[in-house]
C-alpha cells in the first residue's frame, strides 16, 4: 500500500516535472539563442559602426538615404533635407529627413520634416526663405520658409498612370523644423509627362521673380511665379544637349561671376540617372545666360560640349543629385553645393544594414573661363577648421615606392592630404591606400591617357554588385598646367579626389574589411618630385 502511494506520488511527480523540466530547457535555450543572437547582433552593428560609419560625413543614424533636398541657409543654421525611408535600409516610400549645421560639415539630425500624403510620396525638390512673405503664408511679420517638392503617387505609378508626378508647397514657422502643407496642393498638376519632379526654386533678383526648374524625361522646363503657389510655364531646355542616356532628375539654376571678372553667367546643372562619365548616375552642367524666360546655351560652351561632353561636376562614380543652398547671405556670396554620395546602380546593394547611404563633403563651386566656361568644385573652407595633427614634407623624390605616412603619424580614415607635384606632364603615378589585409585602393595619373583614375577592385568588399568593383574609374585632365595640385579627403568609406584646384572631382566610395592604414606613392620607371607634401588629421 505505501509503496503504491510513493510509486503514483512519483508517478504525479513525473507527470509535471517532464513538462516543467522541457520548460526550462527549451526557455534556456531559447534565452541562450536569444542572447547569443542578439550579442551577434550587437557585434556586427558595432563592427559596422566602427568600420564604416563615417567620420565626417553625414549619414542619418539609421535606414536609407538618397538626394539631398531643401536646403537652405537661416540666422546662422545650414539646413539639409533628403530623401528618406524611415522604415528600411532600402529605398521605399519617400519622407524628408532633416539635420542641421552651423558649418556644413557636422550635422545634427532632426525630427522627420515632410511625411507622404494622400498626393503621395515626398520626392526631391528645394526649398528658400520667402523674405518678403510673396506666399502671403507669413504672419506677425515672420518670414515663412516655403519648401517645393514632387508629390509621386505611388498608386498612379503601380497603375501604369502617366500624371504620377506633381508639384506640391509646404510653409514652415520654425525655420523648418515642423512644416504645414498648403490645402490646394499640388500647385503644379502633370503635363501628361511620366518624369516631371525635383522642383529647384531660386529668387531671380533682375526680374523679380521666383524661377523653378524641374526635370521632365530628358529635358528641363522653367516655370516662373511672384508668390510660389501660382507657376507659369516659360520654357524648356535640353533637345539636343548635353548626354541623354538616362533620365534627367534633379536639375538646378542659378547665376554665378566669372572668377577674375565681372561677368555674370548663368549655370544650369542636370543629374542623370545613367549613362554617367563611368557607368550610372552622374551630374552633368551647362553654362549660359537666363533672360527670365529662356536658358541659352553660350554658343562657344555648347562648341566645347559638342567636341567633348566632359562637363561633368564629378568624374567618380559616388556624387549624385547634388544641389545648392538657397539663402546664403550677400556678404558670403559662396555657391554651395552637396550631392548624395552613392551611385543608384548598387545604392540599395552597399554593404551598410543600420542606415545606408550618406552625403558627400559640402562644396563651393566657382566658374572659371579657360578654353570656355567651367566649373571648379572644392570643399568647403569651413573643414579646414577640423584639421588636428599636421605632417608636411617638401621636395620628396619619389622613384618607384614611396611611404607617405602611415596610421602610426596620421589616422588616414579621417584625414586631408595635398600635394604639388611638378613637372607631371608624361610621367605616371599612383596612389595606394592600403590596409594589413593587403586591401587596396589605387587613384592616381596616367600620363598616357592624360587621365586620373580610381581602382578599388581589391579594395574590400566589391562583389555585392558587378557594377562596383570591377571596372577602374577615369576622368579626364583639363587643366594644361605642367604642376598638378591635388587635395585628397579621405574617410572610412570615401573618398573624395580634388584635381587641379576642383577642375577634375573624382568622389568614390569603398569598404575594405579593415582600415586602410598606410599611403605610398608609386611611379613606373621615372622619377617624380613631389614639391609639397601636407596631410591632415581631421577631428571626428
Ligand atoms: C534622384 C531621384 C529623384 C527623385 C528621388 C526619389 O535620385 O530619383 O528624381 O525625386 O530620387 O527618391
Amino acid at each position: 500500500m505505501q509503496t503504491q502511494k510513493i510509486k503514483s506520488m512519483l508517478l504525479q511527480i513525473g507527470k509535471y516535472a517532464l513538462p516543467i523540466i522541457v520548460f526550462c530547457v527549451v526557455t534556456a535555450c531559447k534565452n541562450k539563442n536569444t542572447y547569443s543572437e542578439s550579442d551577434q547582433k550587437i557585434a556586427d552593428e558595432s563592427t559596422e559602426e566602427e568600420l564604416y560609419r563615417p567620420n565626417f560625413h553625414f549619414t542619418p543614424k539609421e535606414n536609407w538615404i538618397n538626394d539631398p533636398n531643401g536646403m537652405f541657409f537661416y540666422n546662422g543654421y545650414y539646413h539639409l533635407y533628403f530623401q528618406y525611408h524611415p522604415e528600411g535600409n532600402k529605398w521605399g516610400p519617400m519622407h524628408w529627413g532633416h539635420a542641421i549645421s552651423t558649418d556644413m560639415i557636422t550635422w545634427r539630425e532632426q525630427p522627420i520634416a515632410l511625411y507622404p500624403d494622400e498626393l503621395g510620396y515626398i520626392f526631391s525638390g528645394s526649398a528658400v526663405v520667402d523674405v518678403n512673405n510673396t506666399s502671403g503664408f507669413g504672419k506677425e511679420g515672420q518670414s515663412p520658409v516655403v519648401a517645393i517638392y514632387t508629390s509621386h503617387d505611388p498608386q498612379k505609378a503601380k497603375n501604369e498612370r502617366i500624371d504620377v508626378e506633381t508639384q506640391s508647397i509646404a510653409y514652415s514657422f520654425d525655420e523648418g523644423l515642423t512644416w504645414n502643407k498648403y490645402e490646394v496642393n499640388p500647385v503644379i498638376e502633370n503635363p501628361n509627362l511620366r518624369d516631371f519632379r525635383d522642383p529647384k526654386v531660386i529668387w531671380d533678383v533682375d526680374n523679380n521673380q521666383w524661377v523653378l526648374t524641374l526635370a521632365a524625361g530628358q529635358k528641363t522646363m522653367f516655370y516662373t511665379s511672384n508668390n510660389l503657389k501660382e507657376w507659369n510655364l516659360a520654357s524648356e531646355f535640353g533637345d539636343g544637349l548635353g548626354n541623354h542616356e538616362g533620365v534627367w532628375e534633379c536639375p538646378d539654376l542659378f547665376p554665378m561671376q566669372v572668377e577674375d571678372s565681372d561677368e555674370i553667367k548663368w549655370v544650369h546643372i542636370v543629374s542623370i540617372g545613367s549613362g554617367g562619365p563611368n557607368g550610372g548616375s552622374a551630374t552633368q552642367y551647362f553654362v549660359g545666360d537666363f533672360d527670365g524666360q529662356n536658358f541659352i546655351v553660350d554658343p562657344e560652351f555648347a562648341m566645347a560640349m559638342n567636341k567633348e561632353h566632359d562637363f561633368w561636376v564629378d568624374f567618380g562614380k559616388d556624387n549624385y543629385a547634388g544641389v545648392t543652398w538657397s539663402n546664403i547671405p550677400d556678404s558670403d556670396g559662396r555657391r554651395l553645393f552637396i550631392s548624395w554620395m552613392s551611385n543608384w546602380q548598387y545604392a540599395n546593394e552597399v554593404p551598410t544594414e543600420k542606415w545606408r547611404g550618406s552625403m558627400t563633403i559640402a562644396r563651393e563651386l566657382k566658374l572659371t573661363k579657360e578654353d570656355t566656361y567651367r566649373l571648379k568644385v572644392l570643399p568647403v573652407r569651413e573643414a579646414q577648421n577640423y584639421r588636428t595633427v599636421k605632417f608636411k614634407d617638401e621636395s620628396v623624390h619619389v622613384a618607384n615606392s614611396t611611404k607617405l605616412i602611415d596610421s602610426k603619424k596620421i589616422d588616414l580614415t579621417k584625414s586631408e592630404v595635398n600635394l604639388e607635384i611638378s613637372d607631371v606632364n608624361g610621367k605616371s603615378f599612383s596612389l595606394i591606400l592600403r590596409n594589413n589585409k593587403n586591401e587596396k585602393l589605387l587613384f592616381g595619373y596616367d600620363a598616357s591617357k592624360k587621365a586620373f583614375y580610381i581602382d578599388r577592385g581589391q579594395s574590400g568588399k566589391v562583389g555585392f554588385s558587378e557594377d562596383f568593383g570591377d571596372k577602374t574609374s577615369w576622368a579626364p585632365r583639363i587643366s594644361e598646367e605642367e604642376k598638378l595640385t591635388l587635395k585628397i579627403l579621405l574617410d572610412k568609406t570615401s573618398i573624395e579626389l580634388f584635381f587641379d584646384e576642383g577642375r577634375t572631382v573624382m568622389t568614390e566610395i569603398f569598404f575594405p574589411s579593415e582600415p586602410f592604414n598606410s599611403l605610398t606613392i608609386e611611379t613606373e620607371n621615372q622619377d617624380l618630385m613631389l614639391d609639397s607634401i601636407e596631410i591632415h588629421e581631421l577631428k571626428n
